[in-house]
């Protein structure tokens, strides 16, 4: 008997086992080693078009009146193969660097699919934007003024700080006065003015304010407040915008009794808003343009991590609690240790065990906020178990690193009953051998 896990229609409980679609956990970390990070190919597909029907079923969009474009933040997961499924999803892709383009480009997304959205931009990023020939956002007056020195991309656009968020964790909240990112509206509208003294013909308007949101009305609530400042843009200076993309930050649920977003809802009241904006600023026909990454990746992957050593609770000595001590660590898997990040935890060998003993699974890096999870109500474990953490497809091994001299982990794609590698763990050669030694100090 298969039991689904919840909001996880590609894993399921069969006898008790984990399967990732139809390969058994332990299949995958016997054949691949751990840590590895596992992706349900079905499952960002399905996740793909869920926000694609979204948008194309709103009564504004299925009767033309409004134009939309999906781009998939390539930052939450740049892995090839899945930036190669969501072009083969149609998707377009939103670059935060040079090398995300280099990315972009090589998994055959077309440059006029490509959108490049770096901050706090370097002469040299600005000019390779510039050169592989994809539209520009820029995210400071600053870079708005380098840029066009440099030259004319095909399509210019700012970011905004619209002073909306709705970013729960302090690290996720990407607008507001305590935010890096975006520029002040007079800042945005001198760079409009000299992109359009420059005589740059196409232009865009871009605002990312948070990350993980799931409450459904936020979404429309900030495309309004862009709306707004697109329209007192539009009566200054008389520009119509090709796109106003409205950013990412559609969220998932990391807790199994969590809120999920309604993401239909969420569309279908941000299409209304920016209808209805258009109309009232009289904004010509701009697309409207989502990037999200978490929610079309986050719960597809699951991180698979062995456990290598269990310290039982001393009650009479210093330590107080019981530590498991896995393979993985913050090196793999960063969020827990950098925002205090929740992400469930399955015993993957025995779903049906009881939980019975709150324990800390650390990993084997030398800082005490090496934990994944702290004081977690899970069953009896023992050296050499399986365990799974969910929700590991964004933000994962894109945020991995070398620290303690530890190797990436491998990734995996499965799709029905195939699993295929899709990035090679670390060797020695990726880890140290780009050091190099001065020949005085060889001696
Ligand atoms: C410019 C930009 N767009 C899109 C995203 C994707 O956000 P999310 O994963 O919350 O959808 C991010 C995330 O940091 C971003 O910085």
């Amino acid at each position: 008997m298969s039991k689904l896990i919840r909001n996880h229609d590609f894993l399921s409980n069969r006898g008790g086992k984990l399967f990732v679609e139809n390969v058994s956990a332990e299949k995958l970390a016997a054949k691949f080693g751990t840590p590895v990070y596992a992706y349900s190919e079905l499952r960002i597909r399905e996740n793909a078009r869920r926000v694609k029907s979204a948008l194309a079923f709103t009564p504004e969009i299925s009767r033309g009146l409004i134009r939309s474009e999906l781009f998939y933040a390539v930052k939450a997961n740049n892995n090839l193969s899945i930036l190669s499924i969501l072009r083969n999803e149609n998707l377009g892709a939103d670059a935060a660097g040079p090398a995300e383009i280099e990315l972009a480009q090589r998994a055959g997304f077309p440059k006029n699919k490509i959108l490049y959205s770096g901050v706090f931009h370097s002469d040299e990023e600005l000019k390779f934007g510039l050169k592989s020939g994809v539209a520009v956002n820029v995210d400071s007056l600053s870079a708005a003024k380098r840029l066009l020195k440099f030259g004319k991309p095909p399509l210019f656009s700012m970011r905004v700080n619209p002073g909306i968020t709705g970013g729960k964790i302090r690290g996720l909240i990407f607008a507001g006065s305590d935010a890096k990112f975006g520029e002040s509206v007079a800042n945005v509208l001198q760079g409009y003015r000299l992109a359009k003294k420059a005589g740059v013909k196409k232009l865009g308007l871009h605002m990312m304010t948070g990350s993980c949101i799931l409450d459904e009305n936020y979404f429309a609530a900030a495309a309004e407040k862009l709306l707004a400042i697109a329209g007192a843009i539009r009566k200054k200076i008389g520009i119509k915008f090709e796109f106003i993309d409205i950013g990412g930050g559609l969220g998932i649920p990391y807790r199994l009794n969590e809120k999920i977003l309604d993401v239909e809802k969420a569309v279908k009241l941000t299409v209304k808003v920016f209808a209805a904006g258009v109309a009232k600023f009289d904004l010509g026909n701009p697309k409207l343009l989502l990037e999200p990454g978490r929610f079309l990746v986050g719960d597809a992957g699951v991180l698979l991590t062995r456990i290598q050593t269990i310290k039982p609770k001393t009650p009479r000595q210093a330590r107080g609690k019981a530590f498991v001590g896995v393979d993985a660590g913050m090196q793999t898997l960063l969020r827990p240790a950098l925002y205090g990040a929740w992400h469930e935890i399955l015993f993957a060998g025995n779903l049906n065990a009881k939980a019975v003993k709150k324990v800390s699974i650390v990993g084997p890096i030398c800082e005490n906020t090496d934990q994944l999870a702290r004081d977690r109500l899970l069953p009896k474990l023992a050296e050499g178990d399986l365990l799974a953490i969910l929700d590991t497809g964004a933000y994962g091994f894109g945020m991995s690193s070398n620290y303690n001299t530890r190797a990436r982990p491998a990734e995996v794609l499965v799709s029905g009953g195939k699993a295929e590698i899709i990035r090679e763990r670390e060797g020695l050669k990726e880890i140290i051998g780009r050091q190099r030694v001065p020949n005085r100090l060889k001696k």
